[in-house]
């Protein structure tokens, strides 16, 4: 029997293959799914070249193609039901179709590298939800890069893969991300978390432990601020370990910040306390994962939220609530936003017997205090971005 995993993602790919086969009258020659992802702990540490933790689940964007003759990409976004072609000798935006500016970033970043693309038709669907957190956008950019991949046999690795999707979205989308989402997505292991050191771009993985659920929240706040704080927040990091004199807040455990953090303004000082903090929070939650002490790690998913909440200040009325009403029930580890905040998603690690009366509890205490009604998933940790055939 197939597991539910399976199913949806055979499902997602049936109906993205006829679709293929009904607007190009072919079938598509390659088929690849990229994931969502989750982060367990870690946030906001990516670019400031620190530790992240992240997992990529099994919600997916599954990408149909077939090479062109000639230089133009025809794109169908199933979802949207809309359509528009570019040539890869004039990649522009395009603000029309926005959703289409992460392929055309792609396929402007390989080229840049100076990778010789095809033309292709593709259409993509996908089952992330978007705009809430699970990187939807990173897995369009690295389902597209693989496929660009595939069809013209470049010789790229995970890690190139990952850098030149976020280059992408760096520079051509115009968000300043860092690398975990891309990276995630295009190494991702089934039943694993990341361990990813945001500066020598090694890994190790962590495998998620038996007995407890991955339960992600999703609060049905849009987050609409994020660009430009994500922005703002990046630019503060910068500034703090400029004064601090290292080159990224990397450089400075929590000891020797406490002695320090005087020497920063009261703003930039709470930014910079809540990365070094995180970071020794990644390394610790490793630990206690290994270790089998699941309370430890849910006692350090708490504290990253409260952080978040309250020196990083990327939480919203929303988040906290979700939070506050996991905490509160039985059978929970640890519970916190995710990703880059502002609304969105929480991640909760929960007691496997546990999770379904945590489902209902969470989302009618949630529902109590907003009025809002949240989608509520049981996840698996995934496989990175792969082709399907
Ligand atoms: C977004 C970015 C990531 C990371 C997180 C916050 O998801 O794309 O690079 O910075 O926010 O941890």
């Amino acid at each position: 029997m197939p597991s539910k995993t399976d199913q949806r993602l055979h499902a997602l790919t049936t109906a993205t293959r006829l679709c293929f086969q009904r607007l190009y009258d072919a079938d598509p020659q390659l088929l690849v799914a990229a994931p969502g992802r989750v982060n367990l702990i870690g946030e906001h540490t990516d670019y400031n070249d620190g530790f992240v933790l992240p997992v990529a689940i099994d919600r997916h964007v599954v990408l149909a193609a077939s090479p062109r003759r000639d230089r133009y990409v025809q794109l169908y976004a199933a979802d949207f039901d809309q359509a528009c072609t570019f040539s890869l000798d004039d990649i522009e935006h395009d603000s029309g179709t926005r959703w289409s500016n992460y392929e055309r970033g792609v396929a402007w970043a390989l080229q840049e590298a100076g990778y010789e693309l095809p033309g292709l038709d593709i259409v993509l669907s996908s089952n992330v939800p978007i705009g809430s957190g699970l990187s939807s956008s990173a897995a369009i950019e690295v389902a597209t890069a693989f496929a660009f991949q595939l069809a013209g046999n470049l010789p790229l690795d995970g890690v190139q893969r990952a850098l030149l999707c976020q280059k992408a979205e760096n520079e051509f989308v115009g968000m300043r991300c860092g690398i975990m989402d891309q990276y995630i997505i295009s190494l991702g292991k089934r039943d694993h978390a990341l361990l990813i050191d945001c500066r020598s771009l090694d890994y190790e993985l962590v495998p998620i432990p038996a007995g407890c659920a991955l339960v992600v929240c999703d609060t049905q706040k849009r987050r609409g601020l994020v660009d430009s704080e994500y922005n703002t927040r990046r630019h503060e990091c910068e500034q703090g370990a400029q004064m601090l004199g290292i080159p990224a807040l990397r450089d400075i455990g929590a000891e020797e910040f406490r002695t320090r953090e005087a020497e920063l303004p009261p703003v930039i000082r709470k930014r910079c306390r809540h990365v070094v903090t995180e970071n020794h929070r990644v390394l610790d939650a490793v630990q206690s994962l290994r270790t089998n002490e699941l309370a430890r790690f849910g006692e350090l998913m708490n504290a990253s939220h409260v952080s978040l909440r309250d020196d990083y200040q990327v939480s919203c009325v929303e988040l906290d609530a979700m939070v506050q009403v996991a905490w509160e029930q039985q059978g929970v580890l640890g519970a916190r936003m995710t990703g880059a905040g502002f609304g969105g998603c929480t991640v909760n690690l929960v007691q496997e017997q546990d999770a379904d009366r945590f489902q209902q509890k969470v989302a009618s205490g949630y529902t109590a205090i907003t009025d809002l009604e949240p989608e509520i998933y049981v996840c698996k940790a995934e496989e990175g971005v792969r082709r399907l055939d």
